[in-house]
């Protein structure tokens, strides 16, 4: 192995577990299960992944309820049916040494009523204010409706109990552990910011109130987990679905998030660095908050594995990982087509994120057999022993 990406391969304490290295998959939505339940084409995908090395495997997107879901392909855990799918997954992943955490997720405000899934519940899209999301992409909507309006969220911990509910699940489904999502402007990043919410009880205002959500959605799936087991993605730039706030209450509301996971005892908070990919125009400009996350986040922990996402190459991430500005690694888009990312990496094979097919990024009508393609079929490498 090259010295270069050495620091890559040392072995990291994650709570009771041992990660056998710092390489990470990212939660990737890729839209491959059908009527939301994990099957044999997921398995397959998930199990290579975990054949090639990755220590640690963050579930795509797992949606936490019916309700507030966006796409009839991503997966859910609130049934049984979906259990039992996840089961086979984790199962397959601890076969080939790897451990895996479900991402829960729920899309709160840019849900959409005529979304399929939302709209067999017959309930409204709920979100912490009724302030809706500019623009607006629906992968499954004919023409483009855009976002709408939200219906305010009563009482918030009616959501909070759905996170425990999909807590509970993962533990029944096999999981290592649990990440909450709270990044990218979905539900738990819409009470974080103060263009998403201006509620004026004690869940929004103050960074305390705003905070309040992540904070005891943590707690509630740490009852079920024990914090060491539970980990939340962040994504302190914003920009995509149209979140960010100025930079004096982004690092305010940030740093005293992060500096009370770090009292919870969390297994680890993933922070995801800007990214102009997941940063919109909107209303003829950039709409993220760009600031360097490492540089304002970093000394907020200390007992916390602080993990960082996006846009890292693997040299890059070695060189982070050995100045102490990281613990661990993670990889989203370089996994797509290398499903033995780790693998290549300490082995020195090349890597080719120039063959990744962005037209079967994400899944679509058609049979399983058809939903292999551009998911299951990049092939990895061969390795002497
Ligand atoms: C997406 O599918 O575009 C997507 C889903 C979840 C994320 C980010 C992007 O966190």
């Amino acid at each position: 192995m090259s010295s270069v990406v050495a620091p890559l391969f040392q072995p990291l304490k994650l709570g009771p577990l041992t990660l056998r290295n710092r390489v990470v998959m990212s939660a990737l939505t890729r839209s491959r299960s059908i009527d939301t339940v994990p099957n044999k084409v997921n398995v397959e995908y998930y199990r290579q992944r975990a054949a090639g090395g990755a220590a640690l495997i963050i579930s795509e997107g797992t949606l936490i309820s019916r309700q507030g879901t966006e796409w009839p392909y991503a997966p859910g855990i609130w049934s049984d049916e979906q259990v039992d799918g996840w089961k086979k997954v984790t199962d397959a992943v601890h076969e080939e040494g790897s451990l895996i955490f479900a991402q829960i997720w729920h899309v709160g405000r840019v849900a959409h009523p005529d979304a399929p899934e939302q709209k067999k519940t017959g309930e409204p899209v709920y979100a912490p204010s009724a302030i809706s999301a500019r623009g607006g992409k629906f992968r499954f909507i004919d023409g483009q409706p855009g976002y709408t309006t939200p219906t305010e969220i009563d009482d918030p911990r009616k959501l909070i109990e759905l996170f425990r509910k999909a807590a509970v699940n993962a533990k029944k489904a096999g999981f290592d552990g649990v990440e909450i999502h709270g990044a990218n402007g979905y539900l738990v990043h819409q009470f974080l910011d103060t263009t998403a919410n201006n509620r004026t009880d004690q869940w929004g205002g103050s960074v305390e109130n705003r905070t309040r959500f992540a904070l005891e959605t943590i707690k509630a799936v740490s009852e079920v987990w024990g914090p060491d087991r539970v980990g939340i993605k962040l994504a302190p730039c914003g920009g995509y679905n149209d979140v960010g706030m100025p930079l004096e209450e982004t690092l305010e509301t940030y740093r005293y998030l992060i500096s009370e996971i770090e009292k919870l005892k969390l297994a680890y908070v993933c922070v995801v660095r800007y990214a102009e990919a997941m940063d919109p125009v909107i209303d003829g400009k950039k709409r993220a908050t760009q600031h360097d996350v490492v540089e304002s986040y970093r000394s907020c922990v200390k007992d916390v594995r602080f993990h960082l996402n996006s846009g890292l190459t693997p040299p890059e991430a070695a060189g982070l990982i050995k100045d102490g500005k990281a613990d661990a690694a993670v990889f989203g888009f370089l996994y797509v087509a290398h499903p033995d990312l780790a693998k290549r990496i300490q082995f020195g094979k090349p890597l080719h994120p120039e063959i990744t097919k962005f037209e079967t990024l994400y899944g679509r009508e058609g049979t399983l057999e058809e939903q292999a393609a551009g998911y299951t079929d990049y092939p990895a490498e061969t390795y002497d022993s």
